[in-house]
């Protein structure tokens, strides 16, 4: 089944992935919240009632751990962090309508009524386990208090989730070679009863489901290969104390008394209890919760399900990092069915933030923190841009400090600053505001196209777009001005210089509309500049082609240069603390993470398929290799490329035996510029990989000079 197009008659809620209210928040979190907010910002312009929700996850080993090894209390310790995450969003412009926690009465009503539906409907029930035990506390090791290796990688994982590895949920006791984090001795498995969703009953609703749901790719295509064969069941509960209580049948209160139940349980109802705060503060009238979560309404609910029930609520749309999407994917759709409620409209998974190639990390301090950057004191929006707008949203990407500085210079102060500007300026200047004309019939095409291009970029979540749109909108008027020079017009042809003065003026407020999902506290700004009334937050995305008001005053600049002393202070001292955390990483046992030190970050910026087109590869075999003179690092090569034998000049002398060389199968960019080195000249370049110059060759027997492509 296909959803409607936004803006759709339902009201939609998006949310974000929760914060472990466990440490602090860097700018790998912010992602998130970055994209969930520019994301609810664009509904909202296109038309559609958007509510944006999140809350703190208190609960779990993630909290529990942290707040022991500081010796306080995991309540005290989670609401300290829960308080300042609530502080800390809004100074990046991350406005949500509401931030509740998992440890609310909302949110633990909510969830005790989850789990009362599933055992009400028959999909829970107990089994006896072996779980991990550390035998000199004597107690239980869940989740985060056992590490160990994953048994689908082998990579090394923790406790419940293979986070350097395949990214999978691991139930208790699947990890291998299970060692306490307690005491670092290997723990031993024991016998004990727990309880399970049966997320088998699920099977094929979740077939249907992962068909239906719209997003990124990773979040729609990762979970087959999870869901195939008989999905496994899902422990609900943990022997702990901090946690949601599990809700007990009288008849079987004893037995479950010391049960609370997993993180993962009460962590994403939190969507659900932060959407009903929400909709109890504003009224059901203007939003109401359950149109958007619960299926055919309040008598539905709660009942079993059938198997004609599909997407029957609001636009539920989940922001999250590429970490958790089987828990979004996989479980979250089956909690939701199994009690009687809306599935996810849309699940969009984010790449991953790291830093020189690797991941970020908190313990080892392997990271830029949010407080850093708003302590550096530049405006919230930049980040927003950087981070928004770097790459496609399931890319992974490295935050550098130099492409920050190089975007905002480049793009918000060279192209979009400098435009407003010089509008802006030349209209107060000349004519008090607005010239007193009518838009071009151009600019308002080009304006109306840019809104679709909007509004295609909304219905497609790409956020990326979003900016873009408005940043081409921009540029083009950046252009218009400068080939129609209006300066030099005023005193020639002035009604030509007003005509242009007022399309630029119109630019100028299409593009405050246009950016202010990404650029919210900038966008108002410029709105201001432009003498409007009200907030650019409240119009609609059709605002673009209103006239601005007759009059404004003169301008000031929007955005301001990163300075270069800046941004090497703050090179160094992330380059200090990233080699820190790099031998903090080769003293611990991560092997595998060593060799991803070494790797280069991906290039970001993508190349077109015509550009790729340009780049002449061809097979070939080397005929000759003999040492230069005077150069111990090259050799001279004749390389035959089928149509035609090259002579190449290689830096291999010192990592190849020139006498093995001859009749390697190796890879000739062959339209590389010429070069000549030590009087020879070199006519194409063999490809090789890495320092230690592997030669690429081909697997089987492609003719000599066939194109690689
Ligand atoms: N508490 C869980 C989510 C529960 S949702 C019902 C959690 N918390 S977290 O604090 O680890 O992460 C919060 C958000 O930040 C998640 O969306 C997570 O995917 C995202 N990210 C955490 N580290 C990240 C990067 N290094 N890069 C990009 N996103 C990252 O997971
Ligand atoms: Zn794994």
């Amino acid at each position: 089944m296909s959803h409607d197009e936004f803006p759709t008659d339902h009201p939609a809620v998006v949310t974000c992935g929760l914060p472990y209210a466990n440490g602090d928040l860097h700018v790998g979190h912010l992602r998130t919240y970055v994209d969930g907010d520019a994301l609810s910002r664009a509904l909202r312009r296109i038309g559609q009632q958007t509510a944006f929700v999140c809350g703190s996850d208190m609960h779990g080993t993630p909290v529990a751990v942290n707040a022991a090894k500081e010796g306080v209390d995991p309540r005290e310790f989670a609401l300290e962090y829960h308080e300042t995450y609530a502080e800390t969003f809004p100074q990046f412009n991350v406005e949500f309508d509401n931030y509740g926690h998992t440890d609310d009465e909302t949110n633990t009503e909510l969830t005790r009524e989850f789990v009362r539906s599933w055992i009400d409907n028959d999909h829970v029930h107990e089994k006896e386990i072996q779980v991990a035990w550390d035998t000199e506390e004597d107690q239980p090791l869940p989740d985060r208090y056992v590490e160990g290796t994953c048994p689908y990688c082998g990579e090394h994982a923790r406790g419940d989730e293979c986070d350097e590895g395949c990214q999978r949920h691991l139930e208790p006791g699947e990890i291998e070679d299970p060692v306490s984090t307690l005491t670092g001795n290997p723990a031993e498995y024991r016998a004990r009863e727990h309880k399970f969703l049966r997320l088998s009953d699920f099977q094929e609703y979740l077939q249907g489901f992962l068909d239906r749901v719209e997003g990124t790719d990773n979040a729609r295509n990762q979970p087959r290969e999870w869901i195939e064969g008989e999905l496994q069941d899902l422990c609900i509960t943990r022997d702990m104390d901090w946690g949601v209580d599990y809700p007990a049948r009288e008849d079987e209160g004893a037995a479950t008394e010391d049960l609370v139940l997993y993180v993962w349980v009460d962590a994403p109802i939190e969507y659900v209890a932060s959407t009903k705060q929400y909709s109890e503060r504003v009224g059901a009238d203007e939003y109401d919760w359950e149109q958007v979560w619960k299926v055919g309404g309040e008598e539905r609910h709660g009942t079993a399900w059938d198997d004609d029930w599909t997407h029957e609520g609001g636009e539920v749309i989940h922001v999250i990092g590429r970490d958790i999407i089987q828990h979004h994917a996989v479980f979250w759709p089956a909690m939701l069915r199994g009690a009687g409620y809306n599935e996810p409209r849309s699940i969009l998974a984010t790449g991953f933030v790291g830093i020189d190639g690797k991941a970020l990390s908190t313990s080892r301090n392997r990271a830029v923190w949010a407080d850093e950057y708003l302590d550096a004191g530049f405006h919230p929006d930049l980040f927003r841009y950087y981070i928004a707008t770097g790459a496609e949203l399931d890319t992974d990407v490295d935050f550098s400090w130099d492409r920050f500085q190089e975007r905002v210079n480049g793009e918000l102060v060279g192209n979009v600053g400098n435009f407003i500007y010089r509008s802006l300026l030349f209209a107060e200047r000349n004519y008090d505001g607005t010239p007193d004309t009518e838009v071009s019939a151009d600019v308002q095409k080009r304006i109306a196209e840019a809104i679709d291009d909007f509004e295609t970029a909304v219905r497609e979540y790409n956020v990326r777009d979003l900016a873009e749109v408005a940043t081409a909108l921009s540029n083009y008027g950046n252009e218009y001005i400068q080939s129609e020079e209006p300066w030099n017009l005023v005193d020639d042809d002035p009604e030509r210089a007003e005509q242009v003065i007022r399309d630029c003026v119109q630019l100028t407020k299409a593009v405050a509309v246009l950016l202010q999902p990404v650029l919210p506290g900038k966008a108002e700004r410029l709105w201001g500049q432009l003498d409007e009334q009200g907030s650019v937050a409240d119009v609609s995305v059709d605002a673009a082609l209103e006239a601005p008001p007759a009059e404004f005053d003169e301008p000031d600049e929007l955005f301001e240069q990163v300075e270069d002393d800046h941004i090497a202070d703050l090179n160094a001292e992330l380059r200090d603390r990233v080699a820190a955390a790099n031998e903090d990483d080769e003293d611990g046992d991560a092997d595998g993470a060593e060799d991803a030190a070494d790797l280069e970050p991906l290039v970001e910026d993508r190349i077109s398929f015509e550009e790729f087109e340009g780049v002449d590869m061809r097979v070939g075999e080397i005929v000759t290799a003999e040492p230069v003179e005077d150069a111990d690092k090259l050799l001279r090569l004749e390389v035959d490329i089928g149509h035609e034998t090259r002579q190449v000049v290689a830096g291999l002398a010192r990592l190849h035996e020139a006498d093995d060389l001859p009749g390697t199968r190796v890879i000739l960019l062959a339209n590389m510029e010429r070069a000549e080195l030590f009087g020879i000249e070199s006519n194409g370049m063999v490809l090789a990989a890495g320092d230690e110059a592997d030669l690429l060759t081909t697997h089987e027997d492609a003719p000599l000079g066939t194109r690689i492509k």
